[in-house]
């Protein structure tokens, strides 16, 4: 999730750049930089770490004028936000400028590659470098064909914006698995990653696929295909505002964040898999020895990330076979916990900034514990202070509730089980096959939730003047009810409460009565019948209840009102799956309460206070 924006016309690129950037901010606000081919000067390169404005701080002395330029907004993935590795990257004769949208998966033996055979220098930790490097290398006076032979060589997702000093007039871009757009112009065109960048300037968009290369110039577009023939593309007029579009035609950022979800899910995932189905986790450096030696883990969080932890517990101590304590991070500080260096420390934090994780991980430390973080934003503090970091990459995450870094925490969460119980050898090959399996097809399987959204919508509609909800649950359900709950009260504003349903006549059952709403998950194959028990006791006592079963257990509409199916899928992982519904559930309800969904009352995104 980084912003790309690119211009040659003849009007001033930089002005047009920077605006663009602005409106992609976010996607992505680590640091920022441009390129421009600027005439007797050649490619001039300006970048700063933070916000955009710090870069307009930087250039706003100067006079850069050029009618060709490339321009970047960095979300970090490899190397801590610096202004040493913002994007543009350029080649070693600093005559071509490129930015990057993606990762680079071979980008280590390519670097390896360029030290040795072509004695190249770097000067970030970037996997984008690598390519400037190999475009630089190929060049012989051909800047379309370089592209074409540095992409030959690039594994992993990328949408990429070229310019070159020896070919003022023209701009090479690429695409694979990461967004890139081209705007029509008079006399002028665009790149971009986001439809939000150009708004200002064109309305006539051409969507550009995967594998295909786009050379521009002032007055001319060629798009080709991987076998270097023709395309021809349709012209996409866009209709949305520039609000609009931002959220990608999503009402809210929520919205459009529970929909970036499968391929949040997807990139956690296959990112770090080898092509063996082996567990690649390269910011963790522990050893078989390490991990064995860890007699206890501790996982500590706050309130969405807190309910990750609490799957995470299922998931480590089953898969590393090593006792799991989850707490929240204000309780954890203040209760003196036995720790010591026998102690893995699990750290799980969306923005990396949370302070009563940060100090509970501070006092993990100091008592001799190996820290591990689970973060989503790169270079945060809880980063920066971890020995270990495992990236969440969910992407910048912009409504206050959060949707998918709560579902790639959790895809870390086994990821992080099955690579201890790798390296202990505690866990079958046959077992590991089958979570790799399931965790892959997980994606497909929200997608096939998010298909069901005019469902959902519709029984919101039902629901929303409700105001009081229980949500039960067994096992890794009682967790998700816990997230499922927050979501609701937190964007609603209902009065929202989760127990275990085993623990509901212990007590909470008092306040059951004829009409309450009960949203029961009884996703657990393993505990459906149980579950239907306690859907019983509270329909006994009058309860109005919404279930949430896998599709085969369709004997749940004999005691449910309404009921929500998820796909067939091993009970273990059912939380990635059957927390979207309650989330699609949670947004609506607040809709239709006319509620501030991205900004709700009284909430922060980032929580840096005590
Ligand atoms: C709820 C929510 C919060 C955060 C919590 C921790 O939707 O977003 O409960 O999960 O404030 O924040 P991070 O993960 O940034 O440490």
């Amino acid at each position: 999730m980084c912003g790309i924006v690119g211009y040659i016309g003849d009007s001033n690129a930089t002005d047009i750049i920077i605006d663009g950037l602005k409106r992609l901010e976010y996607r992505g606000y680590d640091s920022s930089g441009i390129a421009l081919n600027i005439k007797d000067k050649g490619i001039q390169v300006r970048k700063k770490k933070g916000r955009i404005q710090n870069l307009e701080d930087l250039i706003a002395q100067e006079n850069l004028y050029s009618n060709v330029g490339i321009g970047h907004t960095r979300w970090a993935t490899h190397g801590e936000p610096s202004d040493a590795n913002a994007h543009p990257h350029t080649d070693m004769s600093g005559k071509i400028a490129v930015v990057h949208n993606g990762i680079i998966e071979n980008y280590l033996t390519l670097k390896e590659w360029l030290i040795n055979e072509h004695g190249v220098v770097f000067k970030s930790e970037t996997d984008t470098e690598v390519i400037a490097h190999l475009v630089g290398v190929f060049y012989d006076g051909d800047i379309e064909k370089a592209v074409g032979k540095a992409v030959e060589k690039m594994q992993g997702a990328y949408g990429i914006g070229v310019i070159c000093a020896d070919e003022p007039g023209k701009m090479v871009a690429v695409r694979k698995d990461s967004p890139l757009i081209v705007g029509l112009g008079q006399g002028c065109n665009f790149i971009a990653s986001d439809i939000p960048a150009l708004l200002k300037h064109v309305r006539q968009i051409y969507l550009i696929e995967n594998n295909e290369t786009v050379i521009l110039t002032a007055n001319d577009v060629k798009i080709y295909n991987a076998d270097h023939k023709p395309v021809k593309r349709d012209v996409f007029n866009v209709t949305w505002d520039a609000d609009a579009a931002e959220k990608e035609g999503y009402d809210h950022f929520m919205l459009k964040e529970i929909h970036e979800q499968p391929d949040g899910v997807r990139d956690t995932l296959v990112r770090r898999m080898d092509e063996n189905g082996e567990i690649v986790l390269d910011g963790i450096n522990m050893t078989k020895e390490e991990i064995e030696s860890f007699n206890k883990v501790y996982i500590v969080a706050c309130g969405t990330a807190y309910h990750a932890g609490l799957i995470g517990k299922f998931a480590i101590e089953k898969l590393a076979n090593v006792s799991v304590e989850v707490d929240v991070a204000s309780e954890f500080r203040y209760r003196d916990p036995f720790i010591d260096d026998k102690t893995l420390f699990i750290a799980i934090s969306q923005s990396g900034e949370t302070l009563d994780t940060l100090e509970a991980l501070r006092e993990a430390k100091a008592k001799g514990a190996r820290v591990l973080s689970v973060v989503n934003v790169v270079g945060s503090s809880v980063a920066r202070e971890s020995d270990d970091v495992f990236y969440t990459w969910a992407g910048p995450e912009i409504a206050v509730a959060s949707t998918k870094a709560y579902t790639t925490q959790l895809v870390c969460m086994y990821m992080i089980g099955l690579y201890m119980g790798r390296k202990k050898g505690t866990l079958s090959d046959e077992l590991y096959k089958k979570y790799i399996d399931e965790l892959l097809a997980v994606p497909e399987k929200i997608k096939e939730v998010l298909k069901q959204e005019k469902k959902i919508k519709k029984l919101a509609k039902k629901l929303y003047k409700r105001e009081q909800v229980f949500f039960i649950g067994r096992g890794v359900d009682s967790a998700v009810s816990y997230e499922a709950s927050l979501k609701l009260k937190e964007i609603s504003y209902i009065n929202s409460f989760a127990i275990a349903a085993g623990e509901l006549k212990h007590g909470t059952i008092a306040l059951i009565e004829q009409d309450t709403l009960v949203i029961a998950l009884a996703s657990q194959d393993r505990l459906f019948d149980k579950m239907l028990s306690n859907i019983q006791e509270v329909k006994a006592r009058g309860a109005y209840v919404v279930g949430v079963a896998k599709e085969n257990n369709t004997s749940i509409e004999q005691q449910a009102e309404d009921v929500i199916y998820i796909p067939e899928c091993m009970d273990e992982v059912t939380p990635i799956v059957s927390v979207v519904p309650l989330q699609i559930l949670a947004y609506y309800i607040a809709k239709q309460r006319g509620c501030d969904i991205d900004k709700p009352k009284n909430l922060a995104k980032s929580v840096t206070v005590e």
